[in-house]
């Protein structure tokens, strides 16, 4: 019998407690709604053959557009949901009733679990050639207890070595999964917040067999699971990012035409040479080239030229940026303004020169940031402000630009040996620094890389498990 793997989406739920006021599963997180995550993890995920999609009538139209914008071609069906969970979960049943040869099985997952793994998805769909019914759990980490509501009192302390979190998705054959849902719905008394817990109720023959899950797997619930998920999926990206980095994936840089803005030293210059020995067309724009980032025209006309030349403009990296270590109230006016305009506003005009041709090609613009942009630094001011300006442009252009197709996003390198850094903090010990290369070489990693309006931070400790991964040795 042929074998269907259907991931089921459910996103009919109004998010009541996360009081954002539109349903949570469309609040945008990293430049996208999260629903859109979480239908890329099933359409990415190769066990996956179909998708439906559950929602309500006032998301319905966004799905729909989100769908057939972003060619999510797995998706076969998005269908209405009812008021209560199971009510959604019956409506995916009950329009994916098998054919007589079909051996069809249901994944359900919440749309609001964006970081869901492919490991999971592949281990709840294997369990499902040995068992009808599949949950997925992580052991408790605290203490449960069950109360008596009237007092308000502790009733129990279940032994925690039996409990674990549930999280989905949750799996079945879909014969099982309709076989409970039949029953309970003759039961007056049925209730449930869950799937499995409808298999277990009424059909308690049935072995639910328990999938790992992983405690990153969280469910926005609340306004603030929204900072750790954006965190959470941050780590992701860098994960995925280090995994994918090898000399296959960088030949995807071979005959893509690059501008690099800053160019002519550190993390820039490194850039370049690594795009470079990739065989893609390197343009390196900056102020010994004759580029001043600080004037829009100058920008303009760089950018038409390279097009000219080329055809097009798939990527934009833009390293420019000064670093004055002075306290604001010593510094000439004149320097305050060109710290200013070299740092933000030359951001600023990059995005804006970039954009049509970025437009064009479905490209992407890579812009950089440093650790001071969380807390602003003494004697240096107006460069971690600036720092915090560009992340604060990149999120904002990430949903801008999302629409068209073009990604954006920041690196957040530690501390690097540059010129501009030994200028500026003198001579620092070289294995407390990152070193350019590696920095260069995991952000070509994440230029190729389907992500937007993420700011990733790049560590030692990541940028050596990335270097060891790809075994790049730095001579290529
Ligand atoms: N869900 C659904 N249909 C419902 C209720 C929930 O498809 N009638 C989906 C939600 O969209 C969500 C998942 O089930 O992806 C988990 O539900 P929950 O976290 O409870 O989401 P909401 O019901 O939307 O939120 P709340 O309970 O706070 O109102
Ligand atoms: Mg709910």
């Amino acid at each position: 019998m042929a074998i269907k793997n259907i991931g089921v989406i459910l996103a009919a739920g109004s998010g009541e407690r996360s009081g954002f006021g539109i349903p949570k599963q469309l609040i945008k997180l990293a430049g996208k709604p999260i629903v859109e995550h979480t239908i890329s993890a099933f359409q990415n995920c190769p066990v996956i053959d179909e998708i439906i999609i559950v929602t309500s009538p006032d998301c319905i139209e966004k799905i729909e557009d989100i769908v057939s914008n972003r060619a999510f071609e797995k998706v076969k069906k998005i269908i209405k949901g009812g008021k209560e969970r199971f009510e959604s979960s019956l409506a995916a049943i009950r329009a994916s009733e098998p054919l007589a040869d079909q051996d069809i099985r249901l994944i359900f997952h919440d749309a609001v679990r964006p970081l869901v793994s492919d490991r999971i998805i592949g281990d709840v769909v294997h369990a499902l050639d040995h068992y009808n019914a599949i949950d997925v759990v992580v052991p408790t980490t605290d203490t449960i207890i069950s109360a008596d509501p009237m007092t308000n009192t502790i009733a129990g302390v279940p032994e925690r070595q039996i409990l674990r979190n549930g999280q989905t998705p949750q799996g079945f054959k879909w014969k099982t999964i309709n076989d409970a849902y039949a029953l309970a719905l003759k039961d007056a008394n049925f209730r449930t917040t869950d799937d499995c817990g409808v298999v277990l109720k009424y059909l308690p023959d049935e072995k639910i067999f328990l999938v790992n899950g992983e405690t990153n797997n969280i469910k926005l619930t609340y306004q603030d699971d929204l900072h750790i998920i954006d965190k959470l999926l941050q780590l992701n990206t860098k994960k995925v990012i280090c995994n994918d980095l090898t000399s296959r994936t960088l030949s995807a840089l071979k005959n893509k035409v690059l501008i690099v803005v800053g160019g002519t030293s550190g993390i820039g210059e490194e850039i370049a040479k690594l795009a470079n020995a990739y065989q893609a067309k390197v343009v390196v724009a900056s102020r010994r080239t004759g580029t001043n980032v600080s004037n829009i025209d100058s920008l303009h006309k760089t950018f038409a030229e390279v097009h000219e030349i080329h055809g097009r403009i798939d990527y934009v990296v833009n390293s420019a940026g000064i670093l004055v270590k002075q306290p604001l109230i010593l510094m000439e006016y004149k320097d305050v303004l060109e710290a200013i305009q070299i740092n933000y506003i030359g951001t600023v005009h990059i995005a804006m020169s970039a954009y049509k041709y970025l437009k064009e090609s479905k490209g992407h613009l890579l812009n950089f940031t440093s650790s001071s942009y969380t807390y602003g630094r003494a004697f240096y001011s107006l460069y971690s402000s600036s720092k915090a300006a560009i992340v604060n442009l990149t999120q904002a252009l990430a949903e801008e630009w999302h629409p068209h197709f073009i990604r954006i996003n920041c690196i957040n390198p530690e501390r690097t040996r540059t010129p501009m850094r030994e200028k500026a903090f003198g001579i620092e010990t070289a294995n407390s620094l990152l070193s350019a290369r590696s920095v260069a070489l995991l952000s070509l990693g994440v230029l190729l890389n389907e992500t937007t309006g993420q700011i990733l931070d790049i560590t030692k400790e990541f940028a050596k498990s990335a270097i060891e991964n790809t075994a790049l040795s730095g001579e290529k």
